[in-house]
């Protein structure tokens, strides 16, 4: 039997070439990030619903292999047999079928998964529709809220080896095969395992691999510059889906992650978890989450994007699996309720954790919470925050703050607001805000804003705690402790920046 003869099996074609032709065909009618946001004149793949359906299919009525496409794999509706068998001529109907693609029922053929151009990438996964299915329990998550958030904050530095530790159809470790020299990737659901590999070879990354098991059973004795885990995070007593819960007690499974990396990170690697965490009622939200990190030999930065009590992070998981049967909802509802209870659960804290291995010193822990924007990709800016608290870590009497020279961040601007009085304008509030990245933004004095302006990288800061005292009518010596302070939250945040930092 020729190659292109032998059958195909769940995922995995037979013939390596298919991999390359079907790659090569979806390139040749559009089917990519651009062409379909083009045709569907949307802003956002990742965001097609079913409630646009007419709109979307209005769109696509010009029966081009693309809209056959776009009606297949997006909208999923089904299309009539041999239209689709003429729009991805020269491929066949059956190797797809073989392959799991999609399926053949009489004059009509429907998706069996949804693919979507993502970036550069075609991912192929689960439509949501089989959560409503008795296969429910092996879903695979797309390209969701949770997988953007973590890929836009991923460091994306060079590394010689990454993991993706559950890995769902592989997201994460294609986008950070880019900049990887391998990826490994490592799920416990068989199928998110194959669906990796799948999309692995369909956009022609050979240096990823995915491996089916616990966590970091499959990876035992390697280690990595980069952890990158979206994981189960979710805080509930059910165990209905792979892709939500953990299957442990609260928030342990996050808690197992934080404990074991450290032995899988090369010195200086990352590791960034997307997390969920029980925070105790009397506490400043972070201290029940420090603990996690004790003994671990590694700097961890947490960033919290919200805090949710624990009623309305019920209502908003619950309705994530439940939008087609509400009358379910109360009984789950109740259950999840009844788990929080008996836990002693008030509040759910979400957020990145970062945590990066650095041994020979005590290591530091940092807890904030994450600025209300994050203008396009924030890594680097993940690891200039690091950089910078090892700066301030470094600096550990304030005095010897007085020599250091900083400068502005590139990315510094300043707002005023305004307001008519009988004197004129009258200034009502001034904001300095970041405009990249992890954008802070923050309430300064005037007095500040002034030093701000005078920070250009050739004086040091004696220089100017003298000017702003000088300009106060106030010595120096009693203005000192608040002026390392808030000049301390300055670098913190990245609006000033050591000279050797600064980039353009
Ligand atoms: C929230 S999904 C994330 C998928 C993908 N990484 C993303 O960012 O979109 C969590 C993934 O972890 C996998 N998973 C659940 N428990 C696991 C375990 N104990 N070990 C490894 N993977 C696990 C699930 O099958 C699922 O694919």
């Amino acid at each position: 039997m020729k190659p292109s003869q032998a059958k195909n099996s769940l995922f995995c074609f037979q013939d390596p070439e298919d991999y390359r032709r079907l790659r090569k065909f979806f390139e040749s009618v559009g089917f990519t990030a651009e062409g379909v946001l083009e045709a569907l004149n949307i802003k956002d793949v990742a965001s097609i619903r079913g409630d646009d359906i007419a709109r979307l299919l209005r769109r696509t009525d010009r029966g081009t292999p693309l809209d056959i496409l776009i009606r297949l794999f997006l909208i999923e509706v089904p299309c009539d047999v041999t239209a689709v068998e003429k729009a991805i001529e020269p491929l066949k109907l059956t190797s797809l079928e073989q392959v799991g693609l999609i399926q053949i029922n009489g004059p009509q053929v429907s998706a069996a998964v949804k693919l979507l151009p993502y970036q550069n990438l075609i991912l192929a996964f689960d439509s949501p529709c089989m959560l409503q299915t008795d296969q429910a329990e092996n879903y695979v998550m797309g390209v969701g809220r949770s997988t953007l958030t973590l890929a836009n904050l991923t460091i994306r530095r060079h590394s010689r080896l990454t993991l993706d530790l559950g890995s769902g159809c592989g997201t994460q470790a294609l986008l950070a095969a880019e900049h990887s020299d391998r990826v490994s990737a490592v799920d416990r659901n068989p199928r998110a395992v194959q669906l990796t590999n799948f999309n692995a070879k369909l956009n022609a990354m050979s240096h990823v691999a995915a491996f089916e098991g616990n966590l970091f059973e499959p990876v035992h004795g390697q280690t990595f510059d980069l952890v990158i885990t979206n994981p189960p995070f979710v805080i509930s007593p059910e165990m209905r889906y792979i892709y939500r819960d953990g299957g442990m007690q609260a928030d342990q499974i996050c808690r197992k992650i934080a404990h074991e990396v450290p032995s899988f990170l090369n010195e200086g690697g990352f590791c960034q978890i997307l997390c969920n965490w029980v925070e105790n009622s009397g506490q400043n939200w972070y201290e029940r989450l420090a603990k996690w990190f004790d003994g671990t030999g590694c700097d961890v930065w947490v960033i919290r994007s919200e805090t949710l009590d624990a009623e309305t992070y019920a209502a908003t998981w619950i309705r994530h699996t439940e939008q087609a049967e509400p009358d379910r909802f109360a009984g789950r509802f109740e259950e999840w309720m009844a788990y929080y209870a008996a836990e002693g659960i008030h509040t759910i804290g979400a957020g990145l954790i970062t945590m990066r291995r650095t041994s020979g010193r005590s290591n530091w822990f940092r807890a904030d919470d994450a600025p209300n924007k994050m203008l396009g990709p924030c890594g680097e800016y993940i690891l200039q925050g690091f950089e910078l608290k090892d700066f301030l870590e470094s600096i550990k009497d304030d005095k010897d703050l007085m020599n250091i020279k900083l400068g502005v961040s590139p990315n510094l601007c300043m707002d005023r607001q305004l307001v008519p009085s009988n004197q004129g304008w009258k200034e009502t509030a001034t904001q300095l805000k970041l405009t990249r990245g992890l954008a802070y933004v923050g309430n300064i004095d005037p007095y500040v804003a002034n030093m701000i302006i005078c920070c250009d990288g050739q004086r040091p800061l004696r220089d100017l705690l003298s000017e702003m005292a000088r300009s106060m009518g106030h010595d120096p010596e009693n203005i000192a402790p608040t002026f390392y302070k808030v000049v301390r939250g300055l670098i913190e945040r990245g609006f000033l920046l050591p000279t050797w930092l600064q980039k353009d």
